[in-house]
């Protein structure tokens, strides 16, 4: 094994999917906790009344006294670099969020005990699947009353259409679970009750199902209700099969809770050893890059400004994707054509933001950007010239028709408008027979529309008339036959728009009015993202 794919083979990347109050934030700090990045977690106070204003990590740093960053931390465990991506929720939830994704090689959909699969989880669920990344779930909130751990399982299934393997499964009675039983190890843990309130690491003891003591400690009913358990999931379930879980078609499932720590050690274990190392990344033209190619790769996923109010800097964060990076090397830029020296590159492990000397595909690191970097952007070595594949599109969930206040500013607005587009920022559709002087806009977070209005004013001077329009469902629609669509039926209380390539979209304010059309129209395909669309 080269020194290339000996630092690949140990290294993850991945983002934590989840509805707001999950416990993401907790689950984070507590995985830093025991990769000893940190040394001592305490619950998260007085953080209610300003949740919504910060981003979920930059609290952590504001209460911990540590210094993180709102996109990536970084810890070691057990000699594995471990890479976490924050997928910001909240109201930071926008296509950032989304992108995040891409970024990662695997998920994990953390979900709460008492409710189940919420809104949020199934959209970024969604997003995963579609790209077949390997999703890990971890059921939170174990401490506490909460839904029976078969009633959690079949509703992924069943809302998600994803098989669950359970790895690990509690051992107790609903909000007193003591332990877990590794189903893959044949082996029981039990947590000890212990008075730091999930501050430190939580003290266990493992042993063989069989052994007498442990059968004591489990207590007679609880024993006999799991064996039954085991037997139920080892005859009704899936076998447990990684190649499924790599193709994204097996959820591996575990129980636990942030909070307690019960049970967070043993996922993080079964975690690293079974989430994929950074995977080969598909090129524009089709082929397929290797992380171990040993020259240099990386794509530009995030651009964040003003993370330091003291400066005002702007940073870029890429994905290293094959090769080693090393400290003040030349790239090749391939959207601006040119050779740019990364000088400054930082990483965010979870202590500080040190200067990165080496990284290696995996990792994530940050540049101070002049504002040359857009999203999506390749950087490469310049003798091996290569471009990553477009970013995907996501579906738009929130519209709005804007349009400038002072017409005469009309030239300005459209620059604006346009080269947000370009930024991926928002996504721009137009109505035929209504000219170019007004949009209709399509973002995925309500943030995006005030953040629009205050980059048109600031950067070119347009103000604007901003009008939220009824509906959170966009289609892109395809048929043989161009009549079928501009002809579409049923769609009185939707929108037949185009995007910027001339593709039709159908704009609709729920699923039951889409449903509504879709059985109107059986020669038409509708789709969530432009795959089958073609101009019209
Ligand atoms: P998020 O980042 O996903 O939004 O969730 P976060 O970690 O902030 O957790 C949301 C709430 O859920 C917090 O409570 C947190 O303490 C609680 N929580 C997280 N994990 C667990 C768990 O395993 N068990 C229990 N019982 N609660 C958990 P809060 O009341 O909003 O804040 P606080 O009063 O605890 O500070």
């Amino acid at each position: 094994m080269s020194e290339l794919q000996d630092k690949i083979a140990k290294r993850r990347t991945f983002a934590i999917i989840s509805h707001p109050d999950a416990g993401k934030t907790t689950l984070t700090e507590k995985l830093l906790l025991y990769g000893g990045a940190i040394h001592l977690a305490g619950s998260v106070k007085s953080r209610k009344a300003n949740r919504h204003a910060v981003s979920d990590w930059m609290e952590i740093e504001k209460q911990r006294g540590i210094s993180v960053t709102s996109s990536v931390l970084q810890f070691d465990y057990d000699g594995y670099r471990v890479n976490i991506l924050d997928t910001p929720g909240h109201q930071d939830f926008s296509e950032d969020t989304y992108r995040t994704l891409i970024a990662a090689d695997s998920a994990v959909m953390l979900i709460d005990a008492a409710k189940g699969v919420e809104p949020q989880t199934k959209k970024l669920f969604w997003v995963c699947h579609r790209r077949k990344l390997p999703i890990f779930t971890f059921v939170n909130k174990l401490d506490r009353y909460g839904r029976a751990p078969m009633d959690l399982m079949d509703e992924i299934e069943k809302v998600l259409h994803i098989n669950a393997y359970p790895i690990n499964w509690p051992i107790g009675t609903d909000g007193h679970y003591i332990g877990v039983y590794d189903r893959l190890k044949k082996q029981v843990e039990l947590f000890d009750n212990d008075s730091s309130h999930g501050s430190r690491i939580l003290k266990s003891t493992t042993g063989d199902l069989n052994d007498p003591a442990i059968k004591e400690a489990i207590g007679e009913e609880n024993y006999k209700n799991l064996l039954d358990d085991i037997e139920l999931l080892d005859l009704a379930g899936d076998e447990f099969d990684l190649a499924r879980v790599d193709a994204g078609e097996l959820t591996p499932m575990f129980f636990g809770s942030a909070m307690t720590n019960f049970g967070v050690r043993p996922f993080l274990e079964k975690f690293l050893e079974l989430s994929p190392e950074p995977q080969p990344r598909k090129l524009k033209d089709g082929e397929i890059l290797r992380p171990d190619d040993e020259d240099f790769s990386a794509f530009i996923f995030k651009i964040q400004a003003n993370m330091n109010p003291a400066h005002r800097d702007r940073i870029s964060f890429m994905r290293i994707c094959s090769g080693k990076f090393e400290k003040g090397m030349s790239v090749y830029h391939v959207q601006g054509g040119n050779m740019i020296k990364l000088a400054q590159p930082q990483q965010f492990m979870a202590q500080e933001r040190t200067a990165v000397e080496e990284a290696y595909p995996g990792d994530i690191i940050g540049i101070f950007d002049p504002g040359i970097f857009t999203i999506g952007d390749t950087l490469c070595s310049e003798k091996h010239k290569i471009q990553f594949e477009d970013f995907p599109i996501f579906p738009p969930e929130i519209f709005a028709k804007v349009q400038p206040k002072d017409s005469l500013k009309r030239k300005q607005f459209e620059k604006g408008i346009v080269q947000l587009a370009q930024e991926g920022a928002i996504q721009i559709f137009h109505q035929r027979n209504v000219g170019m002087e007004s949009f209709i806009v399509g973002v995925v977070g309500v943030l995006q529309l005030e953040v629009l209005e205050y980059r048109l004013k600031n950067e070119y001077n347009a103000q604007l008339i901003l009008d939220q329009l009824p509906y959170t469902v966009a289609r892109w629609v395809y048929a043989e036959q161009a009549d079928d669509i501009l002809n579409i039926k049923g769609l009185d209380n939707g929108m037949l728009v185009f995007d910027k390539k001339e593709r039709p979209v159908v704009l609709v304010s729920n699923e039951w009015n889409l449903n509504w059309i879709l059985e109107r129209n059986p020669k038409i395909k509708f789709t969530m993202v432009p795959t089958e669309a073609r101009a019209i």
